[in-house]
């Protein structure tokens, strides 16, 4: 074979898997192949204590104006240590300001009373997340009060976390990643949650938290997340960041 033919060829080569390279990265498979959620999952653990939230994609519920002193507190419905009716979600927030106007989803401080349940036992990691009916309409178990949930539920999966509860010396989580289910939307530098059209439906459905046990999250932590959700093969882009320093949390849920 002549130089020149080779050099030709050589180059040829280059270019198309640059270019399939390229289109490789504009078009990523969504949701990412084997995505799934958390496995083994330890959900008494996982529940154990509040989870500050440090960054998430804006929702319906949690507008750009209310990123401040995002977190979640999971409480047994059954009473602690009971996970067989599910448990409350006490979601809370501040608008436009740390420390401002609180936003909850607890009944009790007058909310909308949210809860989560299973559906499938053996998958722990995958909860849902809808409205609370009263405690007439859950009082069985975990799997058949979803059952119960209304079309208003929504995925909620732990889809990795800092530890395993298979590790003999697990002694509890320190961070956690959430989504509302595998990420089925190519975006240019991953996948994401939501539906396609951009609309409300895209709002509604969206979902991607990083929660962490510490108010306030070390730089170290930070780090983890976003190599953990980077290998997951999430986009980043979609997370804005939330305000946990100087937040007050003496009376919320
Ligand atoms: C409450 O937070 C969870 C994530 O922690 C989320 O799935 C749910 O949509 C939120 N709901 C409301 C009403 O804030």
């Amino acid at each position: 074979m002549g130089k020149t033919l080779l050099v030709c060829l050589v180059i040829l080569l280059a270019s198309a898997s640059t270019i399939l390279g390229r289109e490789l990265l504009a078009q990523p498979t969504c949701p990412p192949p084997g995505f799934s959620s958390a496995k083994p999952f330890d959900l008494t653990s996982y529940i154990s204590a509040p989870w500050y939230v440090q960054k998430q994609v804006t929702t319906t519920y949690t507008p750009e104006n209310f990123l401040y002193c995002v977190r979640a507190n999971y409480i047994p419905i059954a009473g602690p240590g009971d996970l067989s009716k599910g448990v409350y979600v006490n979601n809370y927030s501040n608008k436009d300001r740390v420390n401002g106007l609180a936003a909850t989803t607890s009944k009790a401080q007058g909310g909308f009373q949210l809860y989560a349940t299973v559906p499938d036992d053996a998958v722990p990691s995958q909860l849902q997340v809808g409205p609370y009916l009263g405690d007439n309409g859950v009082t069985t178990a975990v799997s058949s009060a979803s059952a119960k949930m209304s079309g208003e539920a929504a995925n909620y999966w732990v889809v990795a976390t800092d530890s395993s509860s298979a590790d003999p010396k697990f002694e509890g989580y320190e961070w956690a990643i959430i989504t509302t289910g595998p990420p089925t939307i190519p975006s240019g530098n991953g996948c994401r949650t939501g539906s396609a059209d951009g609309g409300i439906a895209d709002v509604a459905q969206r979902g991607f938290w990083w929660f962490t046990r510490k108010q306030v999250a070390t730089a170290e932590t930070l780090e983890a997340l976003r190599a953990k959700s980077l290998e997951l093969g999430l986009d980043l882009g979609v997370l804005q960041d939330v305000q946990q320093a100087g937040c007050d949390y003496s009376g919320a849920p």
